[in-house]
Formats: C-alpha cells, structure tokens, sequence
C-alpha cells in the first residue's frame, strides 16, 4: 500500500561535525539508575538502559509499568528523580529534546492544523519556511495514504488516520533518534503490516537510533535488534533478548520471519517474561 521509502526530497547529508547532534558520540540512548515518582507512585524505579547509536530497542510490560515515562524522561520532557540519562553524548534536557522525535501515545495533533499543516511543525521549528516544510511532507502524505486529507483538521479523521499523522511528523522531524510510543497501535493489521515494513526499510535506508514501546511482541521482534521487558509498576527491567536480523521486506518475508522456529521460540520466551513480569 505504502511505497518503502521515506527519504524526503533533500540533498545527501554530509558527515556531521563535532558538536551536531545527529554526530553519534558514546552510546546512542544509556539511562543509568534512572527512576521517578508522581507523588506514592513510583512509575520507574531504577532502569538501566544502553541502546549503541542506530540501535533499535523495543519496550515491553504490563500497562501502568512506566513505558510512556520512559519516552517522556528520555527526551527531557519529564525529569527523572534519580539517575542519569544520555542521548548521543547530550545529558541536559534541551541537548536530548535536540535529538529525539518523540511520538507520544495519545497523538498532541494541534486541532486547528489541518494534515499537512500538523505534519510539518517540527520543521517550521528547525526554521523551514512553511512552503519548504511542505514540500518535504507532501511525499510522505502520499506514502501514507493521508494525500486526499492534507486539509482535513483532526477532528475529521479517524483514529488511526491521526495516529499515521502523528507517525508522519514525528519520522518528517529528521532527528537521529526515534521514540516511538505504541506507534502503530490504532491500526487495522494490514496497515500496521505496511507500516512496520516501510518502517523496516526506512531505517535500513537511513539508520537512527530507535526506542519503540509496544504492546505487541511481535512487533518489537520483527522491528527490533533488542528487546527488553519491564515489570510490572514499579517498573523495572527485567530481561532483555536479542534479535537476530532478517533480510528482505514485504509482505513475502515477513510471513516467512513470523515462521521461522527460531522468531517463534523468541516470541514464546518474551511472552513468558511478560507473563512472570505482571
Ligand atoms: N504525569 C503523571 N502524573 C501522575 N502519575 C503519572 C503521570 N504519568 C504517569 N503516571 C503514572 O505512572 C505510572 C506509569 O505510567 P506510564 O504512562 O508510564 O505507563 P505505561 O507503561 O506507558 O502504560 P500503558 O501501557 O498503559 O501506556 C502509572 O501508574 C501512571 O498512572
Ligand atoms: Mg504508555
């Protein structure tokens, strides 16, 4: 449904200097100790996090076990109450906001933004003129089935046209690193399928480092190289597994991956740590 690559029409990008923030320096995301509270409830209690620059981990657990805070002290827009948090060498928060596109759970669509208006906010902010922004969305729009609503506010559309709206900006953002919260979660299973792989192929084409919290296992397997589980609230990290690669895209190879023994013997063995993880 969607064509596989994302790549707005921009000119090759240069070797970033010393000091850019798409410059991989250190680890790509590492949170150290990291905890917080909202007043009696610790939401994280101690995570212990490394993820190497153009490193994709998926986050698994229990609703409630502080993924979505996970995200949100990751970009700096929740302060975490102990530990340390880096991203690409920057640990103060306005340095990790530079570097994250963050797509939160519940889509922050402004409601008086049509489609394509919504979309191109991030590169109004980087400083774009609205007619340039445009020009680098209009593609992705197209891709993403979203070219006949490029006016449409977000009260007109469905919930998963929001969703792939809110997708759209937050991958248009050309950020180094992704965090992707249930990104894909509101949609119909062959539009997640399109989604996931044109995802895949996306950052094949032009890595970044990725953090996806999901509800679904496979998916954190077929788009991910590690996946971690977090137990239920007080969330902690509680195993982590490593995925091997796989080659291809497509609806043909991605049947062929949900076959294998070996994706199937992962899924099983993440399914049995969420389950003692509740
Ligand atoms: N701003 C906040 N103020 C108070 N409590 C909060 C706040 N944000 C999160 N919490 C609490 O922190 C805990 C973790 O919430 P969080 O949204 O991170 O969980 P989650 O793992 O993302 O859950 P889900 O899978 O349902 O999205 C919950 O108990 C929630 O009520
Ligand atoms: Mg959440």
């Amino acid at each position: 449904m969607f064509a596989r690559r994302s790549v707005p029409p921009t000119a090759p990008a240069p070797e970033p200097a010393p000091g850019d923030p798409r410059r991989p320096a250190g680890p790509g995301v590492e949170l150290r100790g990291v905890a917080k509270r909202f007043g009696d409830i610790t939401a994280v209690a101690g995570a212990d996090l490394s993820v190497p620059p153009n490193g994709r981990l998926g986050v698994v657990g229990p609703s409630g076990c502080g993924k979505s805070t996970l995200l949100s002290m990751i970009c700096g827009l929740t302060g975490p109450d102990a530990g340390t948090i880096d991203v690409l060498g920057a640990a103060d928060a306005p340095g990790r906001l530079a570097r994250c596109a963050w797509m939160p759970q519940r889509d922050l669509l402004l409601p008086w933004r049509g489609v394509l208006a919504n979309a191109r906010i991030p590169l109004e902010n980087q400083g774009l003129t609205r007619r340039e922004a445009s020009q680098r969305v209009r593609p992705l729009l197209d891709r993403f089935g979203l070219a006949e609503f490029a006016d449409h506010r977000p009260a007109q559309l469905s919930g998963g046209m929001r969703q792939r709206v809110s997708f759209l900006r937050t991958v248009a953002a050309d950020k180094p690193v992704l965090l992707l919260d249930e990104p894909f979660g509101a949609l119909d299973s062959i539009t997640r399928a399109d989604l996931q792989d044109w995802l895949r192929a996306m950052l094949a084409d032009e890595p970044r480092t990725v953090v996806l919290v999901t509800h679904d296992v496979e998916e954190a397997l077929l788009l991910c190289d590690r996946v971690v589980v977090m137990s239920a609230r007080p969330g902690r990290i509680v195993a982590s597994v490593d995925v091997p690669p796989y080659a291809g895209t497509g609806a043909a190879a991605r049947r062929a991956r949900l076959a294998d023994p070996a994706f199937i013997a992962l899924r099983d063995s993440v399914l049995a740590h969420l389950e003692s993880a509740r």
